[in-house]
């Protein structure tokens, strides 16, 4: 295959040492209180389980990730990576992860569209056998440009449900050929991370961006899903009153029973003070919304692609547009309000300034999932077709026991009658 001539980090940087310094430092903290990709990193040293393989990755660049690519590459597999998004990459993370022998990284922070979808593609020429996708980014150039490398790719998986999203819609079309892991879909991931680490991290980074608190505020959060539970529970949790519009009548009956306000985004946003969007769809606050938002509103999304707060239509309103706090965009409507957009309609838990991610703890979860799934394809890769695959259940209880062990939880197990009643259809009253 060609190489492109998009390089990797260290050749974006005025002093890529002393950012690999930097880098280790933020991925050593992490990896201390990562124990399930500790355990897996010290199976996967010994036995060197990936071994042959090249492994293309499209994620969030940042020291737990990193974790994971290292663990990946300590079990012998080669690997490229770049970023799932433009703003999210922490450059010096970048740097120490391409100092790795067998790692090359092309992750930079702030690179426009045609230098993402180049560092793509500079994943691609290594030809990979396996892709580790947040967003479907990967999976969707090598179908789309480089079909010629599909024989030779035993599978993917995919971090986060609008990449699942997309790949169920490409399976439905008959498009997706090769098999990849729907991660995002286990109960390790997705009831730990969509819920407890996008609630925390998402009003972690608006407080620490914008310096206001969540007492009093009306806070509206779009979708009730998983990362929409957690948002607003946490925001309950900080004294906010939280209103939560949906389009999914039993996630609006859930939010309603669950103590929220609900009501149509039309009404939500006269009263709303921070609106956090989490819907996964596109064009949930538009103009008609912004024309009824009060002055100092705060706009921010968490969902994954920066299509939920219609950037565009605000920016036709506005009279003025100025920077109002670093990761803080103003934009003045003629009438004197301001509508202030975080990060840039970007998820905000990971684009907006200082922005870290989920807790280290969380991710831990999630890319124990990862590592598994990458050692399961490697080991029994012939047997899936493809497609979209539920992870097997084993793996992600093996990730449960794992955690628990090192919390020092102990847990019960079923009896042997109590494992035949719970499998049988014969005992009634
Ligand atoms: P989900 O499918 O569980 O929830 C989405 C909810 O939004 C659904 O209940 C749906 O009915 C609702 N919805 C759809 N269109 C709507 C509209 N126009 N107005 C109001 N509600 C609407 O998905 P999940 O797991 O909560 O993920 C949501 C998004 O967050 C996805 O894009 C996902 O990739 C992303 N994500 C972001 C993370 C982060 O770190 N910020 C972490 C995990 C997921």
């Amino acid at each position: 295959m060609s190489q492109t001539a998009y390089p990797p980090i260290s050749e974006h940087l005025d002093d890529p040492e002393s950012a690999r310094e930097e880098g280790r430092r933020k991925m050593d903290w992490a990896f201390q209180h990562m124990p399930i990709l500790t355990e897996l990193q010290k199976g996967f040293e010994d036995e060197k389980p990936l071994s042959g393989q090249s492994i293309g990755m499209a994620m969030h660049v940042e020291a737990k990730t990193a974790n994971l690519v290292e663990t990946l590459a300590d079990g012998g597999a080669e690997i490229a990576i770049t970023g799932c998004n433009p703003l999210s990459t922490h450059d010096d993370v970048s740097a120490a992860l391409d100092s790795h022998e067998n790692i090359t990284s092309y992750a930079v922070r702030g690179v426009d569209d045609e230098e993402y979808y180049a560092a793509i593609e500079a994943v691609i020429d290594h030809e990979p056998t396996i892709t580790v996708d947040d967003g479907m980014d990967m999976v969707a150039a090598i179908h789309d440009d480089y079909p010629e490398l599909i024989d030779s790719i035993v599978g993917g998986c995919e971090e986060t449900t609008t990449g699942v999203h997309r790949l169920r819609a490409m399976d439905a079309d008959g498009a997706l050929n090769y098999p990849v892991f729907a991660v995002n879909d286990t109960p390790m991931k997705r009831l730990f991370d969509n819920v407890h680490g996008t609630g925390e991290s998402s009003l972690a980074s608006i407080a620490m961006t914008t310096n206001l608190s969540w007492a009093g505020k009306d806070v509206v959060v779009a979708g009730y899903g998983y990362c929409g539970k957690g948002v607003a529970q946490k925001a309950s949790g900080q004294n906010a009153n939280v209103i939560v519009t949906e389009v999914e009548p039993r996630r609006a009956l859930e939010a309603h029973m669950e103590g929220y306000e609900v009501m149509p985004m039309a009404e939500a946003a006269e009263v709303g003070d921070v609106f956090l969007t989490t819907t996964g769809n596109r064009d949930v606050i538009v103009k008609e919304h912004f024309e009824t938002m009060g002055d100092g509103v705060l706009l921010a999304n968490a969902g994954h692609f920066d299509i939920e707060i219609d950037l565009d239509a605000l920016d036709d309103l506005a009279v003025d547009r100025y920077e109002a706090r670093e990761g803080v965009e103003a934009y003045e409507m003629d009438d004197g309000r301001r509508l202030n957009v975080i990060a840039e309609g970007r998820l905000v838990n990971l684009a907006a300034p200082i922005a870290l991610g989920h807790p280290v703890e969380v991710m831990d979860q999630s890319f124990g999932v990862q590592a598994a799934c990458v050692r399961e394809l490697v080991e029994n890769g012939e047997s899936y077709g493809p497609g979209v695959h539920d992870v097997p259940d084993e793996l992600d209880e093996e990730i449960a026991e794992i955690k628990l062990a090192a919390e020092g939880v102990e847990f019960d197990s079923l009896t042997e009658t109590q494992r035949e009643y719970m499998g049988s259809w014969e005992h009634g009253t």
